[in-house]
């Protein structure tokens, strides 16, 4: 496995492999990252993955700093499941001057987006930026991040990248909490308290199977039940699967979608469902 760390010496050794695979990553590689580069993997083509703290898509005051850098770790892991590439630039690489950042839908300012203004901005134009220098055929994300997955296939669709983004399932640990380089920062009691979050949203799954039809309803008590184990929450909020706009009368392809914090830590989760309704 080769690792390059810069665009010139990428674009040379990717030279007529028009059909990579590519998995993007922030690093500190935990086994939902490598499920993604497996099931890269699978598609039979060589497999690029990127490794890159985005400086743009971080807010003031979030962990940009303190997030986890372990690069020789996380090339020993993509190694292991048979990576071909680890693109690994530094900021000054992807970012030789102050940067446009690339236009996104109003929808980025929703969800994750109203507590983080410009994070889905900067996320778009990173992948964007990766995405031309790495000049994929395929790219895989994960559902773990579900507003993100949403935003970079409109992306795709709206600008006719000839890239196909196929569906990462979220990893969990045994207790349903969803892996993540951010759990790390949890202390003891907080890792322990943490998986009250995919439990929650179970709970709201649970009721909307049963029938209960006031969504706000069921918003506001997975809210208040979070509230009530000390979490502060940024949002808890049923939404459609297609649009990840609130769901049309009728529509049956859901997901819940929510973010609170726990101490300093900000986790986030979601839950797909299909009603069956008649
Ligand atoms: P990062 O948080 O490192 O995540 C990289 C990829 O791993 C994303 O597609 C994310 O959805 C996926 N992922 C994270 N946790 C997962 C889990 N538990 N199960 C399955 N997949 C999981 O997301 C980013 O980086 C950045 O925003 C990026 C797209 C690289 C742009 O900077």
């Amino acid at each position: 496995m080769r690792v390059i760390h810069s665009v010139t010496e990428l674009r040379a050794a990717l030279r007529g492999e028009p059909e990579t695979a590519f998995v993007p990553t922030m690093g500190n590689l935990h086994a939902g990252h490598i499920a993604l580069a497996t099931q890269a993997k699978q598609a039979g083509r060589p497999v690029v993955a990127s490794i890159f703290v985005n400086p743009l898509q971080f807010g003031a005051g979030e962990d940009f700093e303190r997030y986890p850098r372990t690069l020789a770790a996380d090339c020993e892991k993509l190694a292991a499941v048979g990576t071909d590439l680890v693109f690994a630039p530094g900021a000054a690489e992807m970012y030789p001057e102050p940067q446009t950042f690339q236009v996104v839908p109003p929808l980025a300012g929703e969800l994750c987006g109203a507590q983080r203004p410009g994070h889905f901005q900067g996320v778009a134009t990173v992948v964007l930026k990766l995405f031309n220098i790495v000049q994929p055929r395929y790219a895989v994300f994960g559902k773990k991040d579900y507003q993100q997955l949403h935003i970079l296939k409109g992306l795709v669709r709206q600008f006719n990248l000839p890239i196909e983004i196929v569906d990462g399932e979220t990893v969990r640990a045994e207790d349903g909490l969803a892996l993540s380089s951010r759990n790390g920062y949890l202390s003891p009691a907080e890792r322990a308290e943490a998986p009250r979050l995919y439990a929650t949203l179970q709970q709201a799954a649970a009721k909307l199977m049963a029938g209960e039809p006031d969504f706000d309803a069921i918003e506001a008590e997975a809210g208040t039940e979070l509230a009530r184990h000390g979490w502060a929450v940024d949002y808890v909020s049923i939404r459609s699967q297609a649009t990840l706009l609130p769901p049309a009368t009728g529509e049956t392809a859901l997901v819940i979608l929510a973010a609170a914090r726990l101490g300093g830590t900000r986790l986030i989760d979601n839950l797909e469902l299909a009603l069956n309704r008649v």
